[in-house]
């Protein structure tokens, strides 16, 4: 057999590249999540270097957790995605190829320049100009690839997982340019172009949607296609998917003003995202159930494949964060929750839960197939990383709440005579088991996260670049 790639061929090396960065950033992202963990539990390790504070290494988690671990995710799945269920290849090997080394330079370029202190302060949009103009022209070559493939499709209907990703590309460039509109003033800094309550409000509005859209939507894309296929059982409702979809993007645009709570921006812009964020609780729902009934009649499964056991676990967190957010966006329950941990633990029932354990599910499907492999390396391992990442997250988010109901409480408890009962720094000290245990959580996680990296290197070992490549072909012509 030959190696040259046929023109008839899916283009898998894209989507392999992706695969493999999304492990790699996954470790490095989580990994220093473990450490900023730990530097709440033993502030020396900020090593008294401005370098390596805590400040400045928390937007860097953020930004390789979410844009480099997760996008890789996003992309590798996407592109992977788009061309099966298209049954076509992508429409431009080059241009998918400056979107793997654009988006690898991205990342390089945050892993620079955050530590050294640069920075728009807009939390999510870090990153300053020059890297934001790159990654928009990455994003809207990202976009003319995914749409571009589409258009040459060999299949009459477009699968509901490629409306998913389609929505999360279109929406995640309108924010991102949106939001960035600044005036540079040298080449490491910019000032907003907004101001005052509106700079504030395009900001959540911003970094709403990039939960939205980002976090929820594009993995919403990856649930509809790998969770039917790992289940090996269609889609429970397809109409429900529609109206999941529909319902879904329309009413997540107007719910970023949950983030202002009881701050300048206009009380009926605040009113207005809290009915808007409890509204997202029917569609968000929606889309659980549909993703989980896809197991009737193969929930036995479970028991043997670890692979699915990631899948519907991710849909269950999905469900208990998208139920927590509405609840969390009221105003009452917000002044409680606000600047607590309880955010934090949200955050990472969201990120950890739902989105990690999808994208590793994902993953682990994908790898054998890009290899042309029957199966992952060791089953065992899979199950080994189910249970730490699973563990990893309760004990995560266990010890958030407890924290974020206690720091609630302590710092609105007030005397008889109207002064505060606990000074702030006895609600940190509270708060020093709850870190502890947070770290634990997630060196649980990051540790199953170096599983994953041994099997899939191990599984990558094994094939050779003939039987990849016959993968490609044969899936061109097989089934989607
Ligand atoms: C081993 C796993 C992880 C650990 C130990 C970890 C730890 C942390 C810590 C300590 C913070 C700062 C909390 C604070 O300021 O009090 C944080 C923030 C954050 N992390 Fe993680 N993280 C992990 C994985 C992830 C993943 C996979 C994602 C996303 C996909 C993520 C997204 C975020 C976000 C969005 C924030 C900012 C939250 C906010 O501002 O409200 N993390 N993380
Ligand atoms: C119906 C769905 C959801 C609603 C209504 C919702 C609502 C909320 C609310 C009210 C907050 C707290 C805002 C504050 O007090 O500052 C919040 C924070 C957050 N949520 Fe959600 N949430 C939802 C789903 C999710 C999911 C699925 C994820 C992750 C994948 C997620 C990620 C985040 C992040 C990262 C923050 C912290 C933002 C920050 O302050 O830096 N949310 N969410």
């Amino acid at each position: 057999m030959s190696t040259a790639i046929s023109p008839t061929a899916y283009n898998y090396k894209v989507v392999r590249q992706f695969a493999i960065m999304t492990v790699v950033w996954g470790i490095l992202g989580m990994g220093l999540g473990v450490f900023i963990a730990s530097q709440l539990v033993w502030p020396e390790l900020n090593f008294g270097l401005p370098w390596t504070s805590f400040g400045r290494l928390r937007p860097l988690h953020t930004n390789l957790v979410i844009f480099a671990f997760g996008g890789c995710a996003l992309f590798a799945t996407s592109y992977y995605v788009v061309q099966r269920t298209c049954q076509t290849r992508l429409i431009s090997d080059s241009l998918a190829a400056f979107t793997f080394w654009g988006w690898q330079a991205v990342i390089v370029g945050a892993i620079i320049t955050l530590p050294l202190g640069y920075t728009t302060t807009k939390e999510y949009a870090e990153l300053e100009w020059p890297l934001a103009i790159l990654l928009a022209i990455v994003w809207v070559s990202y976009g003319l690839v995914f749409f571009g493939t589409i258009t040459k499709r060999k299949t009459k209907h477009i699968y509901v997982g490629n409306w998913f990703y389609g929505a999360f590309i279109v929406v995640t460039a309108m924010l991102h340019i949106v939001n960035h509109a600044s005036l540079p003033v040298s080449f490491f800094k910019s000032y907003s172009a907004y101001s005052g309550a509106t700079d504030a409000m395009i900001q959540w509005w911003y970094g709403h949607n990039a939960v939205g859209f980002f976090l929820t939507t594009g993995f919403l894309g990856m649930m509809y296609y790998f969770v039917p296929k790992q289940a090996e059982r269609p889609i429970y409702s397809y109409r429900l998917s529609i109206v999941h979809f529909w319902a879904l993007i329309t009413l997540y645009i107007w719910a970023g003003p949950h983030h202002l709570h009881y701050t300048a921006l206009p009380d009926w812009a605040q009113s207005l995202g809290m009915a808007m964020s409890i509204i997202l609780l029917a569609p968000s729902w929606g889309g659980m159930i549909n993703g989980m009934m896809t197991l009737s009649g193969a929930w036995h499964k479970l028991r043997t494949d670890p692979i699915l056991r990631f899948l519907v676990v991710s849909l269950a967190f999905y469900g208990m964060s998208t139920f927590e957010g509405p609840m969390m966006a009221i105003k009452t329950v917000n002044s409680l929750s606000h600047y607590t941990d309880w955010t934090i633990g949200h955050v990472h029932a969201g990120a950890l839960g739902w989105v990690a354990m999808i994208s590793i599910g994902a993953i682990y499907h994908m790898i054998p197939k890009l290899f042309g492999r029957a199966q992952m390396h060791s089953v065992g391992l899979i199950n080994a990383h189910f249970w730490l990442a699973t563990i990893g997250t309760v004990l995560y988010i266990a010890s958030m709440w407890v924290n974020g109901i206690t720091q609630g409480l302590m710092w609105r408890a007030i005397n008889d005579d109207g002064t505060l009962t606990y000074s702030f720094v006895e609600a940190l000290q509270a708060s020093h088991p709850g870190y502890i245990v947070r770290a634990l959580g997630g060196a649980f996680f990051a540790s199953g996260m170096f599983l994953m990296a041994y099997n899939v290197w191990r599984t990558v070992r094994a094939s050779n670049p003939v039987e990849a490549e016959a993968a490609a072909q044969i899936a061109v012509v097989g089934a989607h």
